[in-house]
């Protein structure tokens, strides 16, 4: 059983979607009831069995009920992906960044944090298991305007990173997936304008690109995947030092560079998400 939070759309729901569609039965968790109601019927509609259960992953509360009606239903979990996580956009001197840092910590990694720490205890009873935590190539190198989101998604990688290795020697493996700019409603409050500029014109990835790479990273335990890989060209030169790191970022704002890295190779991500409704109320 594949347990995913933050199912209701975008990742975690082409996330439930291709675990259903390789036979897997999941539980689905969000606080939208409504669109959890609608994956749930898509997930039965590929033959496979769903439980959604709604649920805020920044109450210890509603996280304990998640997981007791999980293992009540399936009566264990294989694979835990946590994936549920807001993001903000905007400038270090904006007077609403503290609080942006706080939301996101709050609902990207607080959340994580209880979900591991409730579904731990049954990997460990089960000997085995898998747990994938969703960071960013901003979990590995920041951008400007996108601090509060890099602090909370490189707080998901050292996460990731400790929790690894204190469960080095056991049958439960850790990967973090590390995707680029993907084509989700996450950024749909921040104006093109608003956005980073090498992100203006920067294709995004599809939430399916991602569920792909989880799901293939839990086949072969990869303990950490960059989605493209040519982002990877950004992670090894910030590795080499800053200035490397600083200049390939700059150089992405240029879209002859983007294109020739396969960054900007159709539509932008404004684009992509213009034509689709806005996502629905959520209902508590
Ligand atoms: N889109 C990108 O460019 C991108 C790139 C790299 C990584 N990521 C990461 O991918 C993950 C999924 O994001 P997305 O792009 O698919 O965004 P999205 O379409 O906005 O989906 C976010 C999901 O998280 C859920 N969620 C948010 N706060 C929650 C809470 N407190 N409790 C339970 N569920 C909560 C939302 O459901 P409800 O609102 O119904 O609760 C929704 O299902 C995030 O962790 C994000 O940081 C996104």
């Amino acid at each position: 059983m594949v347990l995913v939070t933050g199912a209701s759309r975008g990742i975690g729901r082409a996330i439930a979607l291709a675990f259903a569609g390789e036979g897997a039965r999941v539980v689905l968790a969000a606080r939208s009831a409504e669109r959890l109601a609608q994956v749930e019927n898509e997930v039965r509609d590929l033959g496979a069995e769903a439980l959604s259960v709604q649920t805020d992953v920044t109450s210890h509360d509603a996280v304990a009920a998640l997981v007791e009606a999980s293992v009540n239903r399936f009566g264990r979990i294989d694979v835990l992906v946590n994936n549920a996580g807001i993001g903000k956009v905007g400038g270090i001197e904006s007077s609403a960044f503290a609080d942006d840092v706080r939301q996101t910590l709050q609902a990207s990694l607080f959340g994580m944090i209880t979900v591991t720490q409730h579904v731990l205890p049954i990997l460990r009873q089960q000997g085995s298991g898998a747990i994938v935590n969703m960071s960013s190539v901003m979990g590995r190198k920041a951008f400007a305007r996108f601090g509060s989101y890099a602090i909370v998604m490189h707080s998901v990688s050292a996460f990731s990173d400790s929790l690894r290795q204190e469960l080095a020697g056991t049958d439960i493996g850790v990967s973090v997936i590390h995707p680029a700019l993907t084509a989700t409603d996450l950024l749909r409050e921040a104006t093109e304008a608003e956005m980073p500029a090498p992100f203006r014109h920067m294709t995004p990835l599809s939430p399916d690109d991602v569920a792909h790479a989880v799901i293939a990273a839990v086949r072969r335990g990869k303990r950490r995947v960059v989605l493209p890989r040519t982002a990877n060209m950004l992670l090894l030169g910030e590795a080499v030092s800053p200035r490397v790191g600083d200049t390939i970022a700059a150089a992405l704002t240029r879209r002859p560079i983007a294109k020739a890295l396969g960054m900007s190779r159709g539509k932008t991500y404004h684009e992509t998400i213009s034509n689709r409704p806005e996502p629905a109320t959520r209902s508590r």
